[in-house]
């Protein structure tokens, strides 16, 4: 029995598209991701071979240069992480009082996490480090509390993102937190910057350009960032990726062909592209990105 490996006829294709789709927060169906990953690479009707051990195969997998190198350019020196006191231990209280009253019936008590999910630990931290404190908070702003979002006032909701700090063990400092310092501060693991985890959505700068084995191809790409919509692009988003200087990685696109309706890789061959896609790693065929948004940002591709 062989399954076929175009896009098309992949069983796999229509779970993946609708990754795309998913409800923010929704879970990845990473198994779905990573059958297709290596069935793009080895070109074998792989998907015989067990879940498990393919979870195993990618997970085992070390960080690329390219993605540990991302982690060194992104910031500036001037820029502050969540380990440099960016809250004050009087403002935690505060945000604890307020996240008391309206966070606690779904992410309990000590964030733990009951109908929503934990706000603390391992998988909360995945979630977020590599990523401004901003990006956490403006999804709180613009989706908490769940059945009243946008509910609150800005600076309860700032209070409310110190407390959550607080709990997953950031020390408190002489400072408040505020609006105006949310995009300079970092989160951060306990270990330092790490590289940012396989299948975040992310953010990319490159060259477009098309293999002799007709696979897309993002050459000199720039460090990625994390990226909260895997769709569309602001004006201010697109001239930045345009400003951005280009860099050394090398990405496969993973899904061009069925980007968006209208959207056609073609023309753009050799043009400077903002995009955006889960990041998929692969020691064997290298980093790879499944792409959630393309968009040319000039019409050359040189620094
Ligand atoms: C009625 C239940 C409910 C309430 C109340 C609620 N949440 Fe949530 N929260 C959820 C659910 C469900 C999710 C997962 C779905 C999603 O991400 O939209 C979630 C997700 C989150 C996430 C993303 C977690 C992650 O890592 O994926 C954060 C952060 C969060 N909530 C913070 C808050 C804060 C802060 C408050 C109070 C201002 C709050 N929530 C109130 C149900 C709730």
């Amino acid at each position: 029995m062989f399954l076929s490996i175009h896009p098309q006829h992949d069983k796999t294709f229509d779970k993946l598209t609708a990754l795309r789709f998913r409800k923010p927060g929704a879970p990845h169906p990473w198994i779905e991701l990573a059958k297709r990953e290596v069935s793009m690479g080895k070109k074998l009707a792989i998907l015989l071979i067990p879940a498990v051990a393919l979870t195993l195969a990618l997970a085992g997998g070390f960080a690329p240069a390219a993605v540990q190198a991302a982690v060194a350019q992104k910031g500036n020196e001037n820029r502050k992480t969540v380990w440099d006191g960016v809250f004050t231990a009087v403002q935690a209280e505060r945000g604890r009082d307020a996240y008391a009253v309206h966070c606690v019936s779904c992410h309990a008590d000590d964030l733990r996490g009951m109908g929503g999910p934990a706000l603390k630990g391992q998988e909360f931290m995945d979630k977020w480090r590599e990523d401004s404190v901003k990006s956490l908070f403006t999804f709180i702003q613009t989706n908490m509390p769940q059945r009243a979002r946008s509910s609150l006032s800005e600076k309860t909701y700032v209070d409310i993102v110190a407390h959550i700090l607080a709990v997953n063990m950031f020390p408190a400092g002489s400072e408040e937190l505020s609006t105006d310092a949310l995009g300079s501060i970092q989160i951060v693991g306990k270990d330092g910057p790490a590289p940012i985890p396989e299948f975040a959505l992310i953010e990319v700068v490159g060259c477009l350009a098309q293999g002799s084995n007709a696979l897309w191809t993002l050459t000199n790409v720039t460090a990625p960032v994390r990226t909260r919509n895997q769709e569309g692009a602001t004006a201010a988003e697109l001239q930045a990726s345009a400003a951005r200087p280009l860099g050394t990685g090398t990405f496969r696109l993973v899904y061009v062909d069925s980007l968006r309706p209208g959207f056609l890789p073609e023309p753009h061959v050799g043009h400077k592209l903002h995009a955006k896609g889960y990041l998929l790693r692969n020691d064997d065929i290298g980093d790879g990105l499944s792409v959630t948004w393309l968009e040319a940002v000039a019409p050359t591709c040189t620094n």
